[in-house]
């Protein structure tokens, strides 16, 4: 097999704020990627950087009283600290904010120029004049159109979840400076798309993509591709464009150049070849893994863009689903948006890795954290299957036979069969279900531990003339436990480095013909891990809460998140719906939509904010049934606090139904 040449990104993290564990979910799926494929043998390097640019980082370096280049500074170095600390193991980390990525990006934007696929054109847009700068949507606040919500940004009303436009936004003004935008026209620039539709639907379709991608993109495709607005005025921290002075690019166009960017700085600090990856004849693997937030960019504007400016284009994106914590949203108030340096003040990151690889698969499913299940399967594969393994035999190992392990072993019928499993589990790792892996490699842990249980080797030690039986069995479980290690290693690569140190023996390449270790001196054994302890996780919590700041600027806007995904039937089977009976119902004081409903629930009375009003008139609800949510998190409106919600039916106006007595109801009466 010869080696094969591979260079693998994760998308660059925005320099705008911290790590946190839903940015790790992509960091560590990546790692350990990287990590086999280098122990495999393979050629493979994995690069990253800082995405620096765009509005949020110039206004917030802007309020700190610092310049753009020190704050990015600043949080590139936490951004890779908090990375190393979770062994996250960079080849190269980079910034976009550099010589290489500009120069890229000037070569890329010049060659589709010459090539024909920049257009430029006049737009009309809201304009701060106070701070003489363009607003994009997200730095607009206003009332929303629909619901009359306070506060609500351009793009879209956080309370009733409508989108718009920000010029429909009542009493509109910048989020910036507070001021009234007025309409100015500018030019942009525009990449056009739509020349690459026929390479698109090709490149779509020519298996780079996971097929619910795929799929998303065709419907993308089919709906026209539009012109891309790749400019933005100044000011604005970014790259100016090489020919019109005054005109930046916009960030999402040198962001992703930023990966042969970081590939570039590696090549000249190590001599590496450029070309021999990126260049149009490229015989070398490369490989996006990304969120499924930001698909858009990368399965369409990106590969056009390499092949307008005659690159390579990926081998493949992979992109995965998003981390939620016990079944919901990170939320800053339940303090579970924890920061990656904030679990690292209080577990052991190996917990986290191997947690998100039991649960990584190769889809785009959104993964959960659960602490208990967190604890539970941490403690119960790695501390109780894996490192009790080692425990329990390397106690007579060490008393009875100075730390060597044995000359012979009779039985070696298990220990191939640990051999021979490396090429299933190697087959799960390439197609990244490392959670099928994990199973793999715990099933074998399994068997271990039913080999000690069987040969018993505490009662062995016990019994005269057993010497011989006794170290052949504490070194086999030694060596099956070498093997699980070695599994397990680009998962857990302290615990695997620890293992090797006790094992004394050098880093541990793929097994693939692997013989067992024997007549041989071991270093003696200390714990390589411990339990998880559940005031840590509750510690964690707690500090997340504390962390607890206004999200004072918007996050780079993200087009195309679907407002609405499908859902699996273990997300519909967590509603509680219920029959409720509407006790009482009152008008809402300054509300137009709202009725204020007390229902009746079965086991409890709750209070719930309903917007049909425009339906129902209080009394005409007293004493009917209705179907509610009873396990929604209770919502704080600016009326009250809603511990519910109410279903009802219909295109509005009058015309929204609630169910009506019925004899077979009852309220608490669940439904499904
Ligand atoms: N800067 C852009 C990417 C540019 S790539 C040329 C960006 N940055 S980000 O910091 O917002 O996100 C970085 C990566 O982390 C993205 O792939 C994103 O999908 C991923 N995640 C961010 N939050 C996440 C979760 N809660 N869960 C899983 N992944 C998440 O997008
Ligand atoms: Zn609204």
């Amino acid at each position: 097999m010869s080696a094969r040449k591979i260079l693998v990104t994760s998308a660059l993290p925005y320099a705008n704020g911290p790590i946190h564990l839903g940015h790790l979910v992509e960091y560590i799926q990546t790692d350990i990627w990287v990590r086999f494929q280098k122990q495999r043998g393979n050629l493979c390097y994995y690069v990253c950087a800082d995405d620096t640019h765009g509005t949020p980082i110039m206004l917030r370096a802007d309020r700190e009283g610092i310049t753009p280049e020190q704050l990015i500074a600043q949080v590139g170095k936490e951004h890779l600290a908090d990375f190393t600390e979770f062994s996250v193991a960079f080849d190269n980390y980079h910034s976009t904010h550099s010589e290489e990525n500009k120069a890229l990006s000037s070569l890329i934007y010049e060659r589709l120029r010459d090539a024909g696929h920049i257009s430029s054109r006049s737009i009309t847009q809201a304009f701060d004049p106070v701070k003489n700068m363009f607003l994009s949507d997200r730095f607009i606040k206003g009332e929303c159109p629909k619901c009359g919500a306070l506060d609500q940004y351009g793009d879209g009303c956080e309370v009733c979840g409508a989108t718009y436009s920000p010029t429909e936004l009542k009493n509109a003004v910048s989020a910036i400076s507070g001021a009234k935008p007025i309409d100015k026209d500018s030019v942009h620039y525009f990449f056009d798309l739509a020349n690459f539709s026929e390479m698109l639907n090709e490149w779509t379709h020519a298996g780079h993509l996971q097929p619910e991608v795929s799929n998303k993109l065709a419907e993308w495709l089919d709906g026209g591709l539009q012109q891309w607005d790749i400019s933005r005025d100044a000011p604005y921290f970014g790259f100016e464009i090489p020919d019109a002075p005054g005109k930046y690019f916009y960030v999402w166009l040198d962001a992703p150049i930023g990966y042969m960017a970081s590939f570039k700085n590696l090549c000249d600090k190590q001599g590496l070849d450029f070309n021999e990856f990126w260049g149009k004849h490229s015989d070398a693997e490369l490989y996006h893994f990304i969120g499924k937030d930001i698909i858009y960019f990368h399965a369409l504007f990106w590969p056009a863009m390499l092949n307008g400016a005659h690159f390579r284009t990926p081998s493949a994106i992979f992109a995965h689903g998003f981390l939620t914590v016990n079944g919901e949203k990170m939320s800053k108030s339940r303090g579970t948006f924890i920061k990656a340096r904030t679990y690292l003040d209080h577990l052991n990151p190996e917990y986290l890795r191997y947690y998100f690889a039991a649960k990584l698969s190769a889809g785009v499913d959104d993964i959960d954290l659960n602490f208990d299940d967190f604890s539970q399967r941490v403690n119960s594969d790695l501390v109780g299957k894996v490192v009790n393994i080692a425990s329990r035999c390397s106690g007579f190992i060490a008393k009875r036979f100075d730390n060597k392990l044995s000359e012979h072993c009779s039985e070696q019928a298990l220990f191939h069969e640990f051999v021979v499993a490396n090429v299933h589990i190697a087959e799960l790792y390439e197609a990244r279900e490392f959670g099928k892996a994990m199973r793999e490699i715990m099933a074998l842990a399994d068997k271990a531990n039913q080999y000690i249980d069987e040969k018993k080797p505490w009662l062995i030690a016990k019994e005269e003339g057993k010497e011989q039986e006794l170290h052949e069995v504490c070194t086999m479980g030694l060596n099956l436990f070498r093997l699980l290690a070695v599994y397990l290693k680009p998962v857990l690569p302290v615990l695997a480095g620890n293992a090797e140190s006790f094992l004394n023996i050098g880093a541990q390449a793929w097994p693939v013909h692997s013989k067992p270790l024997l007549n041989h001196a071991i270093n003696v054994f200390t714990p390589l891990m411990t339990r998880v302890e559940a005031d840590k996780i509750a510690a964690i919590v707690e500090a997340s809460k504390e962390h607890l700041e206004k999200t004072a600027e918007p996050v780079k806007a993200k087009k195309c998140e679907p407002i609405a995904p499908t859902i699996e039937f273990d997300d519909f089977a967590k509603l509680d719906l219920r029959i409720a009976r509407i006790i009482k119902a009152d008008h809402v004081e300054g509300a137009d939509k709202l009725l204020q409903l007390t229902v009746d629930i079965g086991d409890e009375t709750r209070n719930i904010f309903a917007g049909i009003k425009s339906a129902y008139s209080p009394e005409d609800l007293e004493g009917k049934l209705t179907l509610v949510i009873a396990n929604l998190a209770p919502r704080k409106m600016r009326f009250g606090l809603s511990e519910g919600m109410v279903l009802a039916a219909g295109p509005g106006g009058k015309d929204i139904w609630v169910l009506s007595p019925d004899e077979g109801a009852e309220p608490g009466m669940r439904v499904k």
